[in-house]
């Protein structure tokens, strides 16, 4: 009988508190006339400004991943972070330092120095670069990870932390592929991905640590990608319009889970800024759509009509065979309102433009100055 009535009461918090949560979000995007995600944001500022920590933000995800937080948080709460050398760019909008995960006492030092409230964990090596050197991605995928959780743990951080449709294998439901289902992902990428996942929930529910993952699938943007096997979708739109030629390393069938950026981006900030209280899991499938390489040509060809495909598969073949096809990601829609804005048609318009302005001209030179 008690039981029954705590199950009710926390019932009633849930829902009422994710009503609250939906007019809020509503209320705030008409006043404001912003989108949905921004308007979450602005509610939360009210109570603090979180000061952020990106770890690998000059990849492909952090470099825009900073850009929007900085707009929605300020430049100097957002402390971009690598062991790369930053370019000019990156260091024009806000805070930029060395720091590699491996290092524990350099990253409490930081978090100290900088008062981090959250820490958002980028640096990882990808599906493709990790099959070419093992033990450097158990080092920097699985030794990395302890320590930015332990470094969450000791000092009370929000952390999030990506995962992959890459934490899928050979023996997962492909189409769909639902939120919890079998994970035997054969590549150290996916290994690793599972354990941060595994030992992220793990942390949650021992220690209350505030963990959060979305996976998501291949991302989309006109930044370089970082040697993933979804690479193929943004190569093509830098060759394509450069050279009128691509040669594509996965078989023109293949069909995989992706995202644009500015999707992906969203549903990240959505995700942080989501209560506790209607968080029923810390790991979410996210996604917005599922192509193979044909589809996607068929869609470039319209922008660039004498472009040239070849197909050429390589081992990255045999890793896009064994990952889903279609993620379910009904659960993060059902729970916190995830709700995708491209599809393919905007996707490739929307890289047409980002690739001609931000990177052709660019390529264009080098071409020249070889
Ligand atoms: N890009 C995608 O399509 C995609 C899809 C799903 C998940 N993810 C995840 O998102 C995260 C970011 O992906 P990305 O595409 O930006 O990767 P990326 O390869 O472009 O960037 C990773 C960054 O990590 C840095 N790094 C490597 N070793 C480091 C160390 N010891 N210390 C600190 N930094 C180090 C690299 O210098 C690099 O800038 C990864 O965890 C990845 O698994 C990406």
């Amino acid at each position: 009988m008690l039981l029954r009535n705590v199950i009710q009461f926390s019932r009633h918090v849930t829902r009422s508190v994710r009503r609250n949560y939906q007019v809020s979000v509503k209320l705030l995007c008409k006043e404001s006339g912003q989108n949905e995600n921004a308007s979450v944001v602005k509610g939360n500022m009210a109570e603090k400004t979180p000061r952020i920590l990106i770890t690998g933000g000059l990849g492909q995800l952090g470099t825009e991943c900073a850009k929007m937080l900085r707009r929605h948080y300020g430049n100097k709460n957002v402390i971009l972070s690598d062991i790369i050398k930053p370019t000019e760019e990156s260091l024009a909008y806000g805070p930029f330092i060395f720091a590699d995960i491996l290092d524990f006492k350099g990253l409490q030092k930081i978090v100290v120095d900088y008062r981090i409230d959250w820490l958002i964990h980028f640096s990882a090596l990808l599906s493709a670069v990790g099959e070419q050197n093992v033990p450097l991605a158990v080092r920097v995928n699985i030794e990395g990870m302890h320590n930015v959780i332990e470094l969450a743990k000791q000092y009370k951080l929000r952390i999030f932390i990506p995962s992959t449709i890459g934490a899928f294998g050979p023996d997962s439901p492909r189409n769909p592929t639902p939120n919890v289902t079998v994970q035997r992902p054969r590549t150290i990428y996916g290994v690793s991905k599972v354990h941060a996942e595994l030992l992220g929930e793990y942390y949650h529910h021992r220690f209350g640590l505030d963990f959060r993952c979305l996976r998501f699938p291949g991302v989309i943007s006109s930044d370089p990608p970082g040697g993933g096997t979804t690479d193929y979708a943004v190569a093509v739109f830098h060759e394509g319009l450069l050279n009128k030629r691509y040669e594509c390393y996965l078989e023109p069938n293949t069909r995989l889970p992706m995202m644009y950026i500015e999707d992906c981006l969203s549903a990240l900030l959505q995700f942080l800024n989501t209560p506790n209280e209607l968080l029923q899991r810390r790991v979410y499938n996210v996604t917005a759509m599922s192509f193979t390489p044909e589809e996607l040509f068929n869609e470039v060809f319209k922008y660039i009509p004498d472009l040239k495909i070849s197909y050429k598969p390589d081992a990255r073949q045999h890793i896009a065979e064994n990952w889903p096809q279609v993620f379910d990601d009904s659960e993060a829609r059902r729970d916190w309102g995830w709700r995708h804005k491209y599809d393919l048609e905007r996707l490739v318009e929307s890289m047409v433009r980002d690739v001609s302005v931000n990177y052709l001209p660019k390529m264009q030179l080098n071409q020249i100055n070889r």
